[in-house]
């Protein structure tokens, strides 16, 4: 969870669960503020909506369990109609920072299969320019060369720890995450390109050209930007 007030996300969540068409099939995104479209879609499903949704990670499995939407896997599927998704930071063009919850590679995979991605965020993650660290998930043995490989690049990268265990955040596929501080990313899809060509980088945390629209939670409304 990085961000705004729960209101402001639960206003956008809500406001892109509306987007969804009876039939549809949609990207489940990771995080508190896709939970708020999961939860308004399982009251839409309730209300008689025929979805079907397809989890970015195990908590948006579990949460979409609970609250009934029907759920299938990626690869059971043939495409996706809309991905609905939170991010960490995001710019003009609607180039974003995703992984803060580790969820970047499948949540990538998803955005990539689906006609249409909607951003679901909050004021305080828009910004000129892209800032954040760039999350990396990482094969294990692979770690000490990826860090070379970053440091090549202009990058200093940390080892993401675990808070409620002693040792490393493993991701749902078993990999470890390494956060990488570029500083201000001037061109975020070059820095997007150079690190897909990094061996044991199963998938970075930049999002360049994959997102249609961004719905920002306002205190008093959603505002929709667009690229
Ligand atoms: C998960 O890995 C991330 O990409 C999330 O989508 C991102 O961290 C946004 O989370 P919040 O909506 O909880 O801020």
């Amino acid at each position: 969870t990085t961000g705004g007030s729960d209101e402001q996300k639960r206003r956008a969540g809500e406001r892109a669960a509306e987007a969804v068409e009876d039939g549809d099939v949609v990207g489940l995104g990771t995080g508190s503020t896709a939970a708020y479209a999961i939860r308004a879609l399982g009251r839409a499903v309730d209300d008689g909506l025929d979805v079907v949704g397809i989890p970015t990670s195990f908590d948006s499995r579990q949460l979409a369990r609970e609250v009934g939407v029907p759920v299938r896997s990626l690869e059971a599927i043939e495409g996706i109609d809309l991905a609905i998704d939170g991010a960490d930071q995001f710019d003009s063009q609607l180039a974003a920072i995703k992984g803060g919850g580790a969820a970047h590679a499948r949540e990538k995979v998803v955005a990539a299969a689906a006609d249409r991605l909607v951003l679901v965020v909050d004021p305080s993650k828009s910004a000129a320019t892209l800032t954040r660290s760039v999350p990396l998930e990482v094969l294990p043995d692979a770690r000490p060369a990826v860090e070379r490989d970053v440091a090549d690049l202009g990058g200093a990268s940390t080892l993401r720890r675990a808070e409620r265990k002693d040792g490393p955040v493993v991701t749902d596929n078993g990999n470890l995450v390494l956060d990488c501080d570029f500083g201000p990313i001037d061109d975020p899809g070059r820095l997007a390109s150079s690190l897909a060509s990094v061996p044991g980088v199963v998938e970075h945390g930049l999002f360049v050209g994959l997102a249609d629209a961004a719905y920002v939670g306002t205190d008093d409304g959603v505002e929709v930007r667009t690229r």
